[in-house]
């Protein structure tokens, strides 16, 4: 019997707690949670992003701005702002969507973020933190996975979990949350050999590599845990990293996409806003 996870259902509940703990605490406080986007140019995928994330502020009870930029910005425009939405005291939370236009520096505007207001996690401070075992604010998109695995009852302790990806958004903070969990993790890339004879060892695998149906199902064990953090658009429809229909029979759990690891990021973009708010207002 393989289990579809539903990602959907999940954010929307997290995002309903989020909305009772919002109208309580910003009574209290006397202001709302606030969250600044930044998006700069006309990436179309980041426009869809942008729109979903400020919706969902929105409901949850924040104050959400939003600054659209043109494609033309310069780093130093773009520092100016941050500058000013990091000693804006009413702003918790401050995300720059990426990808930015190539003549952005990303990292000097990444590393300028206060780590404090930095929701999406990618500040080197909050990275060190959260490798070293610390409470911190983590990357929504595996933090979101590491959600469903909790509310799912997917125990990670001496589990072998394999990470198909390596990237700083997705791959290595989605590796550093398993080995936290107590998971034996490997990471697979572009330079590894035989990537489907090491997932074939894996309990659980995390498929974040950017490559339409990478996973098919001779990388999978009968009874492994399939994570898809993949969303590639293949003639006009959403596919993830996985081929679902392959692999389904022999999953225990499976994320579709759409509808899977997708708004699980959205619902931790919310929580760690609420937990910056919190953090900066004292209200622990
Ligand atoms: N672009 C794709 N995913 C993300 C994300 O999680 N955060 C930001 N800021 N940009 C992204």
């Amino acid at each position: 019997m393989t289990t579809i996870i539903d990602g959907k259902a999940l954010g929307l509940k997290i995002r309903g707690k989020i909305a009772e703990e919002v109208a309580e605490v910003s009574r209290k406080v006397g202001r709302k949670p606030g969250l600044a986007v930044v998006l700069v140019g006309e990436d179309p995928a980041s426009q869809v992003y942008v729109n979903m994330k400020e919706k969902a502020c929105l409901e949850a009870g924040f104050n959400s701005s939003v600054y659209r930029l043109s494609q033309s910005t310069t780093t130093d425009e773009l520092l100016n702002l941050i500058d000013e939405l990091n000693k804006n005291d009413g702003i918790d939370g401050i995300l720059v969507q990426l990808p930015l236009p190539e003549q952005i520096d990303e990292k000097e505007v990444l590393y300028s973020i206060d780590p404090k207001k930095d929701v999406d996690g990618f500040h080197p401070f909050n990275v060190g933190l959260l490798n070293i075992g610390e409470d911190t604010l983590f990357p929504c998109t595996p933090y979101g996975v590491m959600k469903i695995f909790e509310e799912y009852g997917i125990e990670l302790s001496g589990k072998n979990a394999v990470v198909i990806g390596r990237s700083n958004i997705v791959g290595k903070p989605m590796a550093s949350l398993l080995l936290r969990g107590n998971a034996t993790v490997t990471i697979c890339h572009s330079r590894t050999k035989d990537i489907a004879s090491i997932c074939k060892n894996a309990d659980i695998i995390v498929a974040a590599v950017g490559i339409p149906q990478f996973v098919t199902a001779d990388f999978v064990k009968d009874g492994a845990v399939v994570i898809d953090v993949g969303i590639n658009r293949v003639d006009g429809k959403l596919v993830g990293d996985v081929n679902y229909s392959d692999v389904f029979d022999k999953c225990s759990y499976i994320t579709p996409v759409p509808g899977g690891v997708g708004p699980m990021t959205i619902a931790m973009l919310m929580f760690n806003t609420l937990k910056s708010f919190k953090t900066r207002t004292h209200q622990y």
